[in-house]
């Protein structure tokens, strides 16, 4: 006899074969949808590898120059750069931040030489410049907003002119966009030079890695960035620095860290349908790749699980340490 009540909907019918699984699916990565940030060093001949970021390098830029061969052919749409500047270029005004010839600018020159097509994307902030490691200029033991703006216009119009088709400011000043866009737009960038801003940047300890890699660590000590950066209990404050950022010219905003803050990546692309980007940031990829080289987890699943868990919350794209090695396994799989 059979029972009329037992479910006839069987969630499990449509998961019974590859191929209906792939009928249903919702969503997919897809290597359009990596940034791959990268660590750019002095001099030539240079490589080094992060301690705390297993599988990653930085290097000088003739050695970028061979190796960015690779991702343009897999289709890898842009890099992020990040300069590790010497200890005797930095000083309390980050002056080498607005230096045309700093290694950020000979560095997007050399690139966009050698790879017109691959978008490149300049973080715009003052730590690597600053001996304090703080984002922005300090004064009295407090990160001064609006003198750092100007600082941060001059950093942003360099670049451009070096090449940058993308500016990134990940600072968190109040008012940066709107001042950042009208000095690109004053010389003579604006209908080229996009802002992807750092809009919900979260004073996260998932940064720990990246300020090994870019040497800002033991400049920064003790002190945090608390006063700029947003406080990980929020998600209000998220949507209102998006919606000020986009009202200030801003074309993608970004939400920082990523896997821990998949919420505020679904609410920021449900309420404003804006382009919308996720870092999984340098913590993250340390604690996905640390337990996959221990053998606690399989490293390509874990990988591009979480990669797609980004896609699934709403992102258009991630900014990610796994850009290569997801590449490459989505070229295979192909
Ligand atoms: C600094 C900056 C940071 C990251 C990108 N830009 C660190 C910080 O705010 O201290 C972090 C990226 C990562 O952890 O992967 N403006």
């Amino acid at each position: 006899m059979t029972n009329t009540n037992f479910p006839n909907t069987r969630m499990r019918r449509m998961r019974h074969d590859e191929w209906s699984r792939r009928l249903m699916r919702e969503n997919r990565l897809t290597t359009d949808d990596l940034i791959w940030p990268i660590f750019v060093l002095e001099g030539s001949n240079q490589r080094e590898a992060v301690q705390s970021m297993p599988g990653v390098w930085r290097q000088s830029i003739d050695l970028w120059l061979k190796d960015l061969q690779e991702a343009v052919n897999l289709g890898i749409p842009a890099v992020a750069l990040f300069p590790v500047v010497p200890v005797e270029k930095k000083n309390e005004e980050a002056t080498e931040a607005m230096n045309p010839d700093n290694l950020m600018c000979r560095a997007a020159r050399a690139i966009k030489e050698a790879y017109p097509e691959l978008g490149l994307i300049g973080d715009v902030a003052l730590d690597p410049y600053t001996s304090h490691g703080q984002d922005g200029l300090v004064v009295d033991g407090y990160v001064v907003n609006d003198p750092t703006i100007d600082v941060l216009e001059k950093q942003s119009v360099v670049q451009a002119q070096a090449g940058f088709d993308v500016i990134a400011p990940s600072d968190m000043m109040d008012g940066r966009i709107g001042r950042i866009r009208a000095a690109l737009d004053d010389a003579g960038f604006e209908t080229k030079t996009r802002i992807m801003a750092y809009s919900a940047k979260y004073a996260s300890a998932f940064y720990g890695p990246f300020r090994d890699a870019v040497g800002s660590k033991s400049s920064l000590g003790k002190s945090d960035k608390r006063t700029y950066q947003m406080d990980p209990a929020n998600t209000d404050e998220a949507i209102r620095e998006v919606a000020m950022d986009l009202a200030e010219g801003a074309d993608m905003v970004m939400v920082k860290p990523g896997m821990p803050y998949l919420d505020i990546v679904r609410r920021v692309k449900d309420e404003f349908g804006c382009p919308t980007y996720a870092y999984q940031v340098s913590g993250e990829y340390a604690m996905l790749k640390g337990a996959a080289e221990n053998g606690w987890l399989d490293g390509d699943a874990s990988m591009m699980e979480a990669l797609l868990a980004f896609k699934r919350a709403g992102a258009d794209g991630i900014l990610t340490y796994f850009a290569l090695e997801a590449a490459r396994l989505l070229k295979s799989q192909s």
